[in-house]
């Protein structure tokens, strides 16, 4: 197809009105996948914050979502991940709220599959902070006023008030 053929089946005619294809764009500007890749790469907060909201993820009052934070996972219900209010993301966090290997046979495999193939919804807490890189991987809960320290690769639920750190993360304090 032409380029200016693609442009007139995007607009439609003037007669019929917009096209199939002018939907088609506003439904693809607004699917998860767009939204929150958009979020990530907002440089303003309030923006990154409603992008994320409008793509299905719950999040409370006093949240900060840092710049270049990810949710791999387009569930709306539930949620991918829930914040709670006032939790505090650093730059560069990414959620695995779903993992899927692509065009990988090993979503076949049958010792791989269960390995590759994961989904399950994090829920962060009131309070919590997660430190920069972290990667907090499907059904865990980050307990409320609990840290998570940068770069730690979380696959345990974090207790309430502890702090946690490394690969795989471990409590290496608890905050009185
Ligand atoms: C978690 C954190 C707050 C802990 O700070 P702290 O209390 O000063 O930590 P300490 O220096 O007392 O370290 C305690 C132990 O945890 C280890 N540790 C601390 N941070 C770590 C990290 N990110 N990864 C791995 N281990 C870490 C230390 O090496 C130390 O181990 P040791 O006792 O064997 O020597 C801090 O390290 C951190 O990660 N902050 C996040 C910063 C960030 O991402 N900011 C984003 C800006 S919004």
């Amino acid at each position: 197809m032409s380029v200016p053929k693609l442009f007139s089946w995007i607009r439609g005619g003037l007669v019929q009105g917009p096209g199939y294809g002018y939907y088609m764009l506003f439904w693809w500007l607004y699917t998860e996948r767009t939204l929150r890749s958009k979020a990530a790469v907002s440089p303003y907060n309030r923006l990154r914050k409603l992008l994320l909201v409008k793509s299905g993820i719950v999040i409370g009052e006093g949240t900060e979502i840092g710049f270049g934070s990810f949710i791999l996972g387009i569930s709306r219900t539930p949620p991918s991940v829930t914040f709670g209010k006032r939790v505090a993301v650093a730059p560069y966090v990414v959620f695995v709220a779903s993992s899927y290997p692509d065009n990988s046979r090993l979503a076949y495999h049958p010792e791989a599959k269960g390995l590759v193939q994961k989904t399950a919804p994090i829920l962060v807490e009131d309070d919590a902070w997660i430190g920069a890189h972290a990667v907090i991987f499907p059904g865990v809960t980050v307990g409320a006023s609990a840290i998570v320290a940068a770069g730690a690769v979380v696959r345990q639920d974090v207790p309430p008030k502890s702090i946690v750190a490394g690969v795989p993360a471990k409590v290496i304090r608890t905050l009185d």
